[in-house]
């Protein structure tokens, strides 16, 4: 296939340039004539962007404010700002509010229709700022409000595996290491496991938040501004700890957003994590646990089928998130001072991230707290396999003072021998066992079964079911 089998292309090329708009009324005196079609759509970003209105609008009364408590605009223009940009807001959230893709983005698109609501003065409210430590700003207090929201959604899910985990701190269940049984542990232990993880995600969503905590507003184009403003005071009415310390990081940094999707990436890798196992024990094979209907669904063509798809897609949703972080990262990279249209091309890959793991976290908290453990089939599973061959080799130490790597070899041997009969160790006969160790008495039987085995192991951290309970306790006290 050649360019030269397509048809030419001339036509649509002219189409694509022709002048649909007008120059934008917010920077057009210096252009005589509008944007390229393509340059238009290419340029917009109010398409995504709209999703900041909320903080554009809370960031420009703060501007506002600012500006007239230092007398850089009248105190009644700023009046008129603040009600406009609350009727705006009362606009956009009743789906009365008409983006105009002429207008680029959400903060002219705020702007031009201030200008309809209280004409004059809405013309000074861009006084003593930029659209880039705007955009910065909104962008900031948008992903502050996404962690707040995150940081509420991880902490409900520790809050169903640890309700989980304390229903079922003494369920036996085999543990795995190379997805081969290795010991047996609790159904709880493993849910806690996860709880920890979580508490990671939540440290470090935390951490970036108090690092990005830094206002870029007055920081102007790139160089700051000759108004005597007030960073302090736009600082503290938005909720940030300081202003950012240099104005061209300001308006070029996007760090945070960067932060932001690492944390998600993690976060989501750990989702994938669970959404692997709970796909693994709802399989038939494994049958651990069953998810209702809730949680489920069905085959078009198999009529037994009953699909895990909510963890499958938990499972899947890290793919997108990390590219995220990826393309961002990528678009950062080399990217000179100070602000750069490029920059804008952060906010889709953000949104969708957040959209993507706050959806993960909610079916994976449904799924936590729907799923059903068959309790047979676990404590089947965790007696098959010779998963108390550890604890065997524990008995001959303690017992009989063999060295452990001699118990070891002892072990193995009594293993092999049950594995050539098909048996479980504890239905080998005494004397099986003293022939290859003479030391070995009846005693020896309470260490072969599962409950024992779990309930010996009382180390702190372990799987021991009052360990179990008191670390679902101590998770509470840390987490929720
Ligand atoms: N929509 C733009 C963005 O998201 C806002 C900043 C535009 N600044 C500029 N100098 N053109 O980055």
């Amino acid at each position: 296939m050649t360019d030269r089998s397509k048809k030419p292309s001339s036509k649509r090329a002219s189409r694509t340039s022709a002048k649909p708009s007008k120059a934008n009324p917010l920077w057009g005196g210096r252009f005589a004539a509008g944007p390229a079609a393509v340059m238009e759509r290419i340029n917009a970003s109010i398409g995504f962007d709209r999703r900041l209105y909320a903080q554009d609008i809370r960031a420009s009364k703060a501007h506002a404010a600012m500006l007239a408590a230092e007398g850089i605009i009248a105190k009644p223009d700023a009046k008129a700002i603040a009600a406009g940009l609350d009727r705006i807001e009362a606009e956009i959230v009743a789906g009365k509010f008409e983006f105009k893709v002429a207008l680029e983005d959400i903060h002219m698109n705020v702007e031009a229709r201030l200008f309809e609501l209280i004409g004059e003065p809405a013309r000074r409210l861009h006084t003593a700022r930029s659209r880039n430590d705007q955009v910065a700003t909104d962008l900031k207090l948008w992903v502050r409000d996404a962690i707040d929201g995150i940081d509420a959604q991880i902490k409900a899910l520790q809050a169903a595996l640890i309700h989980r985990a304390e229903e079922h701190a003494a369920l036996l269940m085999p543990g795995f290491t190379h997805m081969q049984a290795a010991q047996p542990i609790t159904f709880g232990h493993h849910l806690l496991a996860y709880v920890e993880m979580l508490g990671r995600d939540r440290s470090r969503f935390a951490d970036a938040r108090k690092r990005m905590n830094e206002i870029p507003l007055g920081a102007a184009a790139l160089a700051g501004t000759s108004f005597p403003i007030d960073r302090k005071a736009t600082a503290k009415a938005l909720g940030f700890d300081r202003p950012a310390a240099n104005s061209l990081d300001a308006v070029s940094d996007r760090d945070f957003v960067v932060e932001f999707l690492a944390a998600a990436s993690l976060c989501a890798v750990h989702l994938s994590r669970l959404g692997e196992e709970i796909v693994l024990w709802a399989s038939p094979g494994m049958g651990f646990i069953t998810l209702s209907d809730a949680y489920t669904t069905g085959s078009s063509i198999m009529p037994q089928k009953r699909n895990p798809d909510a963890a499958e897609l938990a499972r899947a949703k890290v793919g997108r998130i990390v590219g995220a972080l990826t393309s961002l990262l990528i678009v950062l990279k080399g990217l000179p001072l100070a602000y750069a249209k490029d920059l804008q091309e952060d906010k889709e890959p953000l949104f969708d991230a957040a959209d993507s793991l706050s959806l993960a976290l909610a079916a994976m908290e449904g799924m936590i707290r729907d799923l059903r453990p068959n309790a047979e089939r676990m404590r089947a599973a965790a007696e098959a396999g010779y998963s108390t061959a550890t604890d065997l080799a524990d008995w001959l130490v303690r017992r009989l003072s063999l060295p452990f790597r001699r118990a070891h070899e002892v072990t193995g041997k009594i293993v092999r021998l049950a594995e050539a009969k098909g048996c479980a160790l504890a239905d080998l006969p005494l004397d099986a066992l003293r022939a290859i160790e003479p030391g070995i008495d009846r005693a020896v039987y309470d260490s072969l079964g599962i409950d024992s085995s779990v309930a010996s192991r009382r180390s702190e951290g372990g799987t021991a079911p009052e360990r179990v309970r008191a670390a679902a306790n101590k998770a509470r006290e840390r987490f929720l």
